[in-house]
C-alpha cells in the first residue's frame, strides 16, 4: 500500500505506532498533535493511503538558534545568533524499517528547510542522534558533525547548501 506524508492531524491512526524507542512512541501518540496545534513544534506522518491513515514514521521540527556557529567558513566570525532548523525526532515503524521510509520523511524534512530558507533565512538542519548507532545514517546524507559541540554529546547538521543540492535532486 502507498505510503503518503501529511501534517499530523486526528485522522491518523497512532495507536499500535512502534519505533523500538518507547520515548519516540509516545511523543507521537501523546504530543504531537497538540504541540502542532500550539505551534511548539510540527510534526509530519508518513502514514498509509488508506481509511484508518495507519501511520508507519513521521518527522518533527522546531525552530533553533545557533549560539556557537559551526567552525564553517561562512560562520566563524559571525557574532549574532544564527537561524537554524532542528530535527528534533525522526522515527519508522520497525514493520516498516529499511523499506526507505527514513529516507522520504528525511527529505521531506530537508525541503522544508530549504523552504524555510527562502521565507526567514536558515544556515541548516540540525539533529542531535539519539544513539551512535544512527549517526551513519545521517552521514550518508551529508551531515557532518558540530565540532564546537565536542563533548557535549554529538550534535550533527546538513548546511543550506546541501539541503538544496538535495531539495534539486528531489523535484
Ligand atoms: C533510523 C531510522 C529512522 C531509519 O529509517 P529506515 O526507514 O529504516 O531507513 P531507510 O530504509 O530509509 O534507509 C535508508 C538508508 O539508510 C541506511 N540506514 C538505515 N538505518 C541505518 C542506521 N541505523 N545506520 C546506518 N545506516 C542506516 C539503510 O541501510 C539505507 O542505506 P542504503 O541506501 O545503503 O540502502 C529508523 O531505523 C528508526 O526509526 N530507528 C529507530 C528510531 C531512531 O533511532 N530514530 C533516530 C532518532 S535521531
Amino acid at each position: 500500500m502507498p505510503v503518503i506524508i501529511e501534517e499530523i492531524s486526528r485522522s491518523h491512526d497512532r495507536k499500535a505506532f512502534n519505533c523500538g524507542i518507547p520515548e519516540l512512541n509516545q511523543f507521537l501518540q501523546q504530543q504531537a498533535r497538540q504541540k502542532n496545534k500550539k505551534q511548539l513544534s510540527k510534526t509530519w506522518v508518513a502514514c498509509f493511503d488508506s481509511p484508518s491513515k495507519t501511520s508507519t514514521g513521521y518527522y518533527t521540527l522546531t525552530g533553533y538558534t545557533v549560539i556557537t556557529p559551526p567552525e564553517y567558513k561562512d560562520y566563524t566570525r559571525y557574532p549574532h545568533p544564527l537561524n537554524a532548523v532542528k530535527l528534533a525526532r525522526l522515527a519508522v515503524d520497525v514493520t516498516s524499517q529499511e523499506k526507505r521510509v527514513g529516507e522520504r520523511l528525511l527529505v521531506d524534512a530537508v525541503c522544508r528547510t530549504v523552504l524555510v530558507s527562502e521565507q526567514i533565512s536558515t544556515i541548516g538542519l540540525f539533529v542531535d542522534p539519539m544513539t551512535p548507532d544512527v549517526i551513519p545514517f545521517y552521514r550518508q546524507y551529508g551531515f557532518l558533525p558540530v565540532e564546537s559541540k565536542k563533548g557535549a554529546g554529538l550534535e550533527m547538521w546538513l548546511p543550506i547548501k546541501t539541503c538544496e543540492e538535495i531539495f534539486n535532486a528531489a523535484l
